[in-house]
């Protein structure tokens, strides 16, 4: 599965250093080339001869140890598909989101340029750091895959949030960032997510329960595939793409238009409130004798429709959420909205959709044809969905 990928791993001093001795093994038994570096603390926690044995290759550790005429942070650099950065500590974290390059691993991070995914273990309290929460913030925005640790039991005899997240979860990181092609290089992907916010008044409003995490993740698919991303959402995500907030549908429809004659593909994974209060009071409703209060609602514009009716060049795929007859309401909605696909999710299973990290999709084409993809993680569902739009 990984034949040919060459992944460089960064070790840093914590006690979770040694899970990534089965990490490595994981590696190489799946045809990798791995090489390690790692910080010289991180070898307080495992020894250079067991991770020596384990990549078959040499460990580096010290900078200026040069064998060769190219700077080894450099040459590491360029000839690794993916780094990983774990266990990653709030110390070595906090250098690479600042640019700061006193050691190797930290030298090689700053030069590095393609895809790095940073699993942190820590203690509890040095995670919810507001200092680290502020790098971590600035590691995402620029394109790093932080997978968050775990709560539980800390070595430092602390519970809480901090646990290296499990073994199984980077490795299958690794595997799912090294799967990606470049086939939208060059292409402008628009994309929408969460739930649309419709105000009542002042402190009330209609929404819905959409986390906004499927369309988060085809912006972050659709990146890693080379494309120019605009994720317009209702959410705050941190990404190194063009993000423009919104609230309601109406907002989101006018940032729609805004970017739409310049996409190649527009994929609409929001839920859209399909109505909104038609006279919003400027002032706090108050509480009458009366049992019953009537909100008058009118119907929103349908954004996809819309769009669809004045499209062009563009793939334009719009989402449903249905609690039964999955199909028969999906067929009918691809005509009704006209778009070339229809991504149909069934709302009525409590281990997929909405706020899960899991997503179980049907994809139907204007043409009639039905695609299946099998229940995944919303990231491996999102690359699915971008390459089939592109088969
Ligand atoms: O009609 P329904 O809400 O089931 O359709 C869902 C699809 O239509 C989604 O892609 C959603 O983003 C879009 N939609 C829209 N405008 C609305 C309601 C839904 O664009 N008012």
């Amino acid at each position: 599965m990984l034949n040919g990928k060459n992944i460089l791993i960064g070790i840093t001093g914590g006690i979770a250093a040694y899970k990534i001795c089965d990490l490595i093994r994981r590696f190489k038994k799946n045809g990798a080339n791995v090489k390690v570096t790692a910080t010289p603390n991180a070898l307080n926690f495992v020894t250079k001869l067991t991770l020596q044995n384990l990549s078959q290759n040499e460990i580096y550790v010290e900078e200026f140890d040069i064998k060769e005429w190219k700077p080894e942070h450099i040459s590491l650099a360029d000839e690794a598909d993916i780094m990983l950065i774990a266990p990653a500590t709030a110390n070595t974290i906090s250098k690479i989101s600042n640019g700061i390059a006193d050691n190797l691993l930290t030298s090689i991070a700053c030069a590095f340029s393609k895809k790095m995914i940073i699993a942190p273990a820590m203690n509890c309290n040095m995670w919810n750091n507001p200092a680290i929460k502020e790098n971590i913030r600035v590691l995402k925005s620029r394109g790093a895959e932080i997978l968050e640790p775990e709560s539980g039991f800390l070595a430092c005899g602390y519970t809480g949030k901090g646990r290296l997240c499990s073994v199984d979860k980077i490795y299958n990181s690794v595997v799912e960032a090294l799967n990606y092609s470049d086939k939208l290089k060059g292409k402008k992907v628009v994309v929408t997510s969460g739930g649309t916010v419709e105000d009542i008044d002042p402190v009330r409003y209609i929404s819905n329960y959409s986390s906004g995490k499927m369309g988060f993740s085809i912006a972050n698919s659709a990146r890693d595939m080379g494309a120019e991303v605009t994720l317009i959402t209702t959410k705050d995500f941190d990404a190194p793409y063009k993000i423009i907030k919104v609230k309601s549908a109406i907002d989101m429809q006018d940032a729609l238009n805004s970017e739409f004659d310049t996409a190649d593909y527009v994929i609409m994974a929001a839920a859209v409130a399909d109505y909104r209060v038609k006279n919003y009071s400027e002032q706090k409703i108050k509480k009458t004798d009366s049992e019953n209060l009537t909100l008058e609602l009118v119907k929103n514009p349908d954004i996809l429709k819309s769009l669809c009716e004045k499209k062009s060049h563009q793939i334009v795929v719009g989402f449903c959420a249905e609690s039964e007859n999955l199909l028969e309401n999906a067929k009918e909605k691809i005509s009704k909205k006209g778009c070339d696909y229809l991504v149909a999710n069934d709302i009525s299973r409590s281990d997929i959709g909405f706020s899960s990290d899991d997503n179980e999709v049907t994809i139907l084409d204007k043409s009639g044809n039905i695609k299946k993809l099998e229940k995944a993680s919303k990231r491996v569902i999102a690359r699915k969905i971008l390459e089939y739009l592109n088969e």
